[in-house]
């Protein structure tokens, strides 16, 4: 389908009302090792965009009140948010969708649902830390994806790494060629702007109390650079040159296609650098557009309505504990109230309860088009993966699962609390916050929870508990991969020692084994038994 019409009467082009929001939108994610500075920076984002007076309104570790997703005490605890909510601002004439996403590698599953709703990802860079393990974790999610990627090397304002060695060091680790858009003007711990890299021109920061306004920032030309900066600006001259004598300049194909990064330098903190991120947002990340059904054909923006489920969340707000599915649009106009087809049951389903979440803050939304995230309220027949679509039917293909590493038998420890027990289960299974799997050997009383980090099970037990009431024992099982296999595997692999054929509430069943060597003897002898890996292994 076309996403323009000719008029004939007076040869205007028409372009739909789905397409041009489209356009309008950016949809993006953060990445980022804990403490690198993603709720700093979401803050200084919204700040930026004049969601927020001060900043301190959305961000909130500390007692700085509560952050964009902490309705968890285990996320208090622990200063990870493991929910995910969607920040949505317009900048520009642009609507700046933000969905958060979860801090911690054990939720790297979580994540890559959560990716599969943005078409671009912010890599968040501590300068004196450089490329952290779980960035490394996450951004190799992305590259799953092939989600197009923007480095932003934050806290610049503190001692760090030199500026070159950490575009050695993202181009060694990540295989991404960094590219520069500005270069900072002072080394880490002495950020006094940064160079234009498009320009030439000095872009100076000033100090506000505290950060917590926005940062003025002056333009200079490169001479009034020179001459206020001296050596610190001949520095960043230098050092950027060299940059584009490499090669590493902008390369907007090479971005989109997910082979080079663009690399801005800031510190969210102080709010420096943060408009250039949204302008670069705006500028480069690109909107949504068609996306590919089951069979691979593109569902166009302006095709009929169509979204799909990335998130189902529960007991999010704990005086009405109710459950709200996340959808992202993919095509057409969302107008709340209207009715919309779930592929998965063919059953018409009524929208009467959209809204946008943002921490604890929830607004009805009326329409919504591509790029949004609209949370569906109390839709509890839909999963994660679902599609719902108006007129022309569509299915978007499932998103894979991860294969589990960690297992455990989970019993209810007060067996008169059984149909609480069954009610909890099923529900983190509909989430997704572990994978439950089942056999006729073990029963219903005892499924095996399987997960991709051991603290899925941690917030297994604290919700079966504290939203369940029905608190559970788990008993790790010795269990670490995990392959599918069909009922003839199943059948053949019955009585061999560390091995367990275990299946899942889609049907999918799962050959799980001790170790490598278990699993290596069984490929040997019967290969034809293990079918592909169940998506990447983190
Ligand atoms: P996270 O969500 O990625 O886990 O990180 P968060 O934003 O909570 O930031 C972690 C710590 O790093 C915070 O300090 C925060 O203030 C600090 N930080 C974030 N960005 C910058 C920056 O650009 N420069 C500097 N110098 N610090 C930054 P904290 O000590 O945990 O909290 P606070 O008491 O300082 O608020």
């Amino acid at each position: 389908m076309s996403t323009t019409s000719t008029v004939p009467a007076t040869g205007r082009t028409v372009v739909p009302e789905s397409v041009g929001q489209a356009r309008r939108r950016r949809s993006f994610a953060v990445i980022s090792h804990p403490d690198a500075g993603k709720s700093t920076i979401t803050e200084a984002l919204a700040l930026h965009a004049k969601v927020l007076n001060r900043a301190g309104a959305v961000h909130g570790k500390d007692g700085r009140g509560g952050t964009v997703s902490d309705w968890m005490d285990i996320e208090r605890e622990r200063g990870i948010s493991i929910t995910s909510a969607a920040l949505q601002f317009t900048y520009r004439d642009a609507v700046i969708n933000l969905v958060d996403t979860p801090g911690h590698a054990d939720f790297s599953e979580d994540t890559y649902r959560v990716l599969s709703a943005v078409d671009a990802a912010v890599m968040l860079v501590d300068a004196a830390k450089g490329l952290e393990v779980q960035t490394m974790k996450l951004f190799e999610v992305c590259k799953h994806r092939n989600i197009p990627i923007i480095t932003v090397i934050n806290k610049w304002d503190r001692p760090g790494k030199e500026a070159l060695d950490l575009m050695d060091e993202i181009h060694e680790r990540t295989g991404l060629q960094p590219a520069p858009l500005n270069w900072p003007v002072g080394v880490a711990g002495d950020f006094r702007g940064v160079l234009d890299m498009a320009t030439g021109d000095y872009l100076k920061f000033t100090r506000t109390d505290g950060g917590a306004t926005v940062a003025p920032e002056d333009h200079l030309s490169a001479e009034e650079a020179e001459g206020l900066e001296g050596g610190a600006w001949l520095r960043a001259v230098e050092e950027s040159d060299l940059i584009v004598a490499t090669g590493a300049g902008h390369d907007p194909e090479g971005f989109l296609a997910a082979t080079s990064t663009p690399v801005m330098f800031g510190s969210a903190v102080l709010n420096f650098g943060v408009r250039f991120l949204l302008d670069t947002l705006v500028d480069l990340a690109p909107a949504p557009g068609a996306r590919p059904d089951a069979d691979g054909r593109p569902r166009e923006i302006d095709s009929p309505f169509s979204a799909f489920v990335f998130k189902v969340q529960a007991g999010m707000d704990v005086a009405h504990r109710d459950r709200l599915a996340f959808v992202r649009v993919c095509s057409g106009t969302f107008e709340r109230g209207m009715v919309v087809t779930h592929s998965g049951t063919n059953r018409p389903f009524a929208t009467k309860y959209a809204q946008q979440v943002m921490g604890r803050e929830r607004t009805s939304i009326d329409r919504a088009f591509p790029g949004d995230v609209v949370g569906l309220v109390n839709a509890n027949a839909l999963r994660v993966g679902d599609t719902l679509y108006v007129e022309r039917p569509v299915t978007f293909p499932p998103i894979p699962s991860f294969s589990p590493e960690h297992f455990a038998v989970a019993r209810a420890k007060d067996s008169s609390r059984y149909k609480q027990f069954r009610r909890g289960i099923e529900q983190l299974d509909h989430e997704g916050v572990v994978q439950v799997l089942r056999s006729d050997l073990r029963g219903d009383q005892a499924p095996v929870l399987a997960a991709v980090g051991p603290m899925q099970f941690e917030v297994a037990e604290h919700r079966m508990a504290g939203e369940f009431n029905s608190p559970i024992s788990l008993d790790r099982l010795g269990y670490s991969l995990a392959r599918r296999t069909d009922a003839d595997g199943r059948d053949r692999l019955r009585g061999q020692r560390a091995v367990e054929v275990l299946s899942r509430s889609d049907g999918v069943l799962l050959a799980v084994f001790s170790d490598r060597w278990r699993l290596q003897s069984v490929e040997r002898g019967l290969a034809d038994i293990l079918l592909a890996p169940l998506v990447v292994s983190m």
